[in-house]
């Protein structure tokens, strides 16, 4: 245990934000340290695999004839850390306090990422074989939504037979309680550039007869979503697979307070949405529209009155299985086009998209996976869904043709792309000995 942690904090500390053009050189070192852990845990063939942007990371073992091929993914890279000042302990000093490790990426992904690299390292670093054969690919973009994984996929594709994939990069639904994930949604980003002319004006003198870039910013944005949530685009839901009657059912029957879910973990003063669905849907199985951020004009101290001529909107679109990322894509481009006023020019540059993702429950690879998660955590594994993206999981799907098998082990407070994330170690260590158990199992049907 002592081991996995001195590692893991060694990995913390690099800064492997992948957005952030100046951290590429703390990008690399930790695509480094990536491929020193798989050496160290006795994979074979390690590599970088250089490509468009950040490495990825290859090694296998392969020496388990007639045994099944697990594809092992992770991701080394992590969300920027700001804002800084929320930070009760710095995010790159990774900071053990009570069960807890805090750092950026202690629970997305370097904290659950390390459990795949550590329960291989169980087997071959004592000079015990794998009753599976792996391969191991771990990217360093999946956070800023870059796709040297999925050209480098679509390419080598047939070389990288396997039978499904296993990946650590969710979490329980609760504490204690083992869960698998089996859907994702997908994800269009976007960012749109609003823009009334060449310079901002006196706001007195022009007032009343020129245009509001932010003004004009503010009413696209709002045109796209009704009150309650739903994407008021035409055509936008086409295709959508709404949930089965059977997966209702079993959310329905999940351990969940509302209550506590609203004020101990989402810590909001309401939930919010569309009525006619709910919660679980609403979270899992249906798009969304979100505003991450707008920028331009005047949010300085004091007063100053201006007329700004350029606006910035970073936003993104959840999408639920069955939606085309590209098709929400130009969907979005033309109705930002529609609704900006004559003579203002708008442009929606799509930043990346992936789509949703629904994996079978009743998969042997799933089934195996969460008996082994049962017999670890000693309760009965669920099954659930996630509103999040791992875009590598849809791909997985249609260049692969494979399941992926997603152990959650990170927890609902960990949070994740905020301040003082962190992962609860007990969970790091029973993931090792489930991810174990897994291998035993698969390799003894
Ligand atoms: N690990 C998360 C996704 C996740 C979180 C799944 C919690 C299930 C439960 C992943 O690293 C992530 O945050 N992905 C991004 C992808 C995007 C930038 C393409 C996301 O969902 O925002
Ligand atoms: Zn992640």
């Amino acid at each position: 245990m002592e081991e996995v942690l001195n590692e893991l904090q060694e990995w913390l500390r690099i800064a492997s934000v992948s957005a952030d053009p100046r951290a590429v050189d703390d990008v690399r070192r930790a695509a480094e340290f990536t491929a020193g852990m798989f050496e160290r845990a006795g994979l074979e063939g390690v590599r970088l695999i250089e490509g468009d942007g950040h490495p990825l990371v290859y090694g296998e073992w392969m020496h388990a004839p007639g045994k099944p091929t697990l594809l092992c993914y992770g991701h080394y890279d992590v969300q920027p850390a700001e804002p800084l000042e929320l930070w009760r302990t710095p995010p790159f000093e990774p900071t053990v306090i009570g069960e807890n490790l805090y750092a950026r990426g202690a629970a997305d992904d370097k904290g659950l990422a390390i459990i795949l690299i550590w329960a291989v390292r169980r087997y071959l670093a004592e000079g015990r074989p794998l009753p599976v054969n792996v391969r191991f690919l771990f990217e360093g973009e999946e956070e800023s939504g870059g796709d040297h994984v999925s050209q480098f996929l679509r390419a080598a594709g047939g070389e990288f037979a396997c039978d499904a994939a296993l990946i650590c990069d969710t979490e329980m639904f609760a504490p204690e309680l083992p869960t698998i994930c089996v859907g994702l949604r997908g994800i269009v980003y976007a960012e749109l550039h609003i823009e009334t002319g060449e310079t901002d004006l006196h706001s007195g003198v022009y007032g009343g007869g020129v245009p509001n870039a932010l003004e004009v910013a503010a009413r696209v944005v709002a045109s796209l979503k009704g009150a309650t949530g739903k994407v008021l685009i035409a055509g936008f839901e086409d295709g959508l697979i709404p949930p089965t009657e059977e997966e209702r059912e079993s959310w329905a029957a999940l351990p969940f307070d509302e209550h506590e879910y609203q004020r101990g973990e989402a810590k909001v003063f309401t939930l919010h949405g569309e009525p006619e669905y709910s919660l679980f849907e609403r979270l899992w199985a249906r798009p969304t529209m979100e505003i991450h951020g707008i920028a331009g004009g005047f949010t300085g101290e004091g007063a100053k009155t201006v007329i700004p001529c350029e606006a910035v909107v970073k936003m993104s679109c959840r999408l639920g299985p069955g939606m085309d990322p590209n098709r929400v894509g130009s969907l979005l481009s033309q109705a930002v086009a529609e609704v900006t006023p004559a003579g203002v020019k708008s442009s929606l540059r799509i930043l990346h998209g992936a789509p949703a993702s629904v994996v079978d429950p009743k998969n042997p690879f799933v089934r195996e996976a969460a008996s082994a998660m049962t017999e670890v955590f000693g309760s009965k594994t669920v099954y659930t869904r996630s509103g999040g993206s791992i875009p590598i999981v849809g791909l997985i799907e249609e260049v692969l043709r494979v399941p992926s098998v997603m152990m959650g082990f990170g927890l609902p407070d960990d949070n994740l792309h905020a301040p003082n994330e962190k992962v609860y170690l007990p969970n790091v260590y029973r993931g090792i000995e489930a991810v174990a158990r897994y291998f035993e199992r698969l390799g003894g049907l």
